[in-house]
């Protein structure tokens, strides 16, 4: 009877083995275990590993060597740094030529990530909807690759977040007010920290969250170049600390809010090409740390306030029709100039370049601290110096004081006389 039993039953449970077990195989492969594992899986994923020939794991050769070393990440390997318990807090990896997606760089084993720079590469695919988990990340710059989709709602997670910037790729979607601190209880979710968010040239597009205006620590905001729409929410005039305030090239209608008067330390607002209209509030003319003004291409009517030249003794760039009734006068051209030049120079405007212009100038401004990143640099001396010429005449229109700027007839001499060289010596 036992026997029996036997022979029924264990052919029974191969029968079982047989259905259960392809569907156990069938299973993911087991999850990597450490960081060092998943960063090597992501290498794996990129189309060009070269750059990254410093990961490698050198666990075998701990028998070879007399004093064994734990193999990990944070030995030298290139754009990795960690904290003295060997945890990863540093993935800094800009304008390597890195090719592929994020799909394998999963953050939920990076607990203590504080940098995540990887701007300027060939990244394709979405932001990881994971990207939230570090909470205690503080930089964040995925600028100038080819991420497309939605930004995920768990961004809304790194409370730390001091730069953001996902400039320069194809994302989509709307801003969701969760993303942002909460109004009526401040200070627990959202981007809370955020002082730098920058979300320059990408497909973006919908009403700006009042939300934002909740963000207390921000001085950068650039949304240029997008497709937003709608009112510019008056919350923006919340911003107390904002020096620069991007929203030029989107889809904007209506009015400036007139509480932007409130923003003192403003250096830098562009909202050209929108459909803004109205008049431009007498309060900008209180706005008296501007240096850089851009309003064209808007259905703006009425004139600026005068103080706005008074006041700032300068202006970057104004409408003709605009500012008809103020003098124009030649050191606020050629300041205009200043601004233009470094701008074609650089590729974006020279924001923080211009507030920060004496010291620079001080510390002797390097060319590359200069020139578009996504150019390639100078071929040869002559090209260098060439530029080196065209970023000082830049530099002495934009000092701060009109009276120490040159006239644009010297400015235009200057020009000419470099032009000329170029042609005599070919
Ligand atoms: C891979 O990267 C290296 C170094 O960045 C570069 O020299 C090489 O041209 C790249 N190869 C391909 C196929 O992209
Ligand atoms: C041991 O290390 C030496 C030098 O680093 C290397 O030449 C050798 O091939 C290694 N041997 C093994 C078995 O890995
Ligand atoms: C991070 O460090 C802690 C010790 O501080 C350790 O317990 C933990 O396993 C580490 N995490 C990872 C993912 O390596
Ligand atoms: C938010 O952060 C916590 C750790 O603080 C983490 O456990 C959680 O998974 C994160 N949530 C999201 C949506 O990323
Ligand atoms: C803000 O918080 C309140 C109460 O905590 C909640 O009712 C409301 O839905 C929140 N608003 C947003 C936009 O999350
Ligand atoms: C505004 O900026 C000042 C000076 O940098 C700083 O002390 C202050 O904490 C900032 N305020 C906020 C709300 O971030
Ligand atoms: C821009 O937004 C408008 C709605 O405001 C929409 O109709 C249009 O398709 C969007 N354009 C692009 C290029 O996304
Ligand atoms: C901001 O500006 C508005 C309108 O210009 C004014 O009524 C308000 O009192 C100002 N708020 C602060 C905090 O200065
Ligand atoms: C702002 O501008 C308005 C109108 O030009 C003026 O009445 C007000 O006193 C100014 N406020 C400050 C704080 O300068
Ligand atoms: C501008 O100057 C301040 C103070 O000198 C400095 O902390 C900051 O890093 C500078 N910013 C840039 C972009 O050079």
């Amino acid at each position: 009877m036992a026997k029996l039993v036997n022979c029924l039953i264990l052919p029974l449970l191969a029968a079982l083995a047989v259905v259960l077990l392809p569907s156990s195989s069938k299973a993911q492969p087991p999850p990597p275990k450490s960081q060092l594992e998943v960063l090597l899986q992501w290498k794996q994923s990129l189309a060009n590993q070269s750059i990254l020939s410093s990961w490698v794991n050198h666990a075998h050769d701990i028998k070879n060597s007399s004093t064994p070393s734990t193999s990990s990440p944070c030995n030298n390997w290139l754009g990795i740094s960690c904290n003295k318990a060997g945890n990863v807090t540093g993935i800094e990896l800009p304008h390597k030529g890195l090719q592929g997606t994020l799909e394998l760089l999963d953050f939920t084993y990076f607990p203590d990530l504080l940098h995540l720079d990887l701007k300027l590469n060939r990244l394709t695919g979405s932001i990881p909807p994971n990207i939230g988990v570090p909470s205690k990340l503080e930089f964040l710059d995925l600028s100038t690759n080819s991420f497309t989709g939605s930004l995920p709602l768990s961004l809304a997670n790194l409370t730390k977040v001091i730069e953001l910037d996902f400039s320069r790729n194809s994302v989509t979607g709307e801003l969701d007010p969760r993303l942002f601190p909460n109004g009526s209880s401040p200070g627990t979710t959202g981007l809370i920290n955020l002082q730098r968010l920058l979300l320059q040239d990408t497909m973006l597009g919908g009403q700006l969250p009042s939300q934002l205006g909740n963000l207390k620590h921000l001085t950068i905001l650039a949304l240029d170049n997008n497709n937003f729409s709608g009112q510019i929410p008056t919350s923006l005039g919340n911003l107390i600390n904002i020096s620069y305030l991007h929203l030029n090239q989107n889809q904007f209608f209506g009015p400036i809010p007139r509480n932007f008067g409130n923003l003192s330390k403003l250096t830098d607002l562009s909202l050209f090409a929108n459909q803004l209209s109205g008049s431009v509030p007498k309060e900008i003319g209180n706005l008296s740390s501007l240096v850089a003004l851009h309003f064209t291409q808007n259905k703006f009517t009425g004139h600026l306030p005068q103080q706005v030249c008074q006041v700032a003794g300068t202006y970057g760039y104004i409408a003709p029709e605009l500012s008809y009734t103020m003098a124009m006068t030649e050191k606020c051209d050629v300041y205009s100039f200043g601004v233009l030049a470094l701008e074609v120079l650089m590729g974006s405007h020279p924001r923080t370049l211009i507030s920060n212009l004496t010291s620079l100038v001080d510390q002797g401004i390097q060319l590359q601290d200069v020139l578009d990143p996504r150019l390639s640099p100078p071929t040869t001396q002559k090209i260098a110096d060439e530029l080196s010429s065209i970023v000082n005449l830049a530099l002495w229109c934009l000092r701060a004081d009109p009276k120490s700027r040159p006239t644009m007839h010297v400015a235009s001499e200057l020009l000419k006389m470099q032009a000329g060289e170029k042609k005599s010596n070919q």
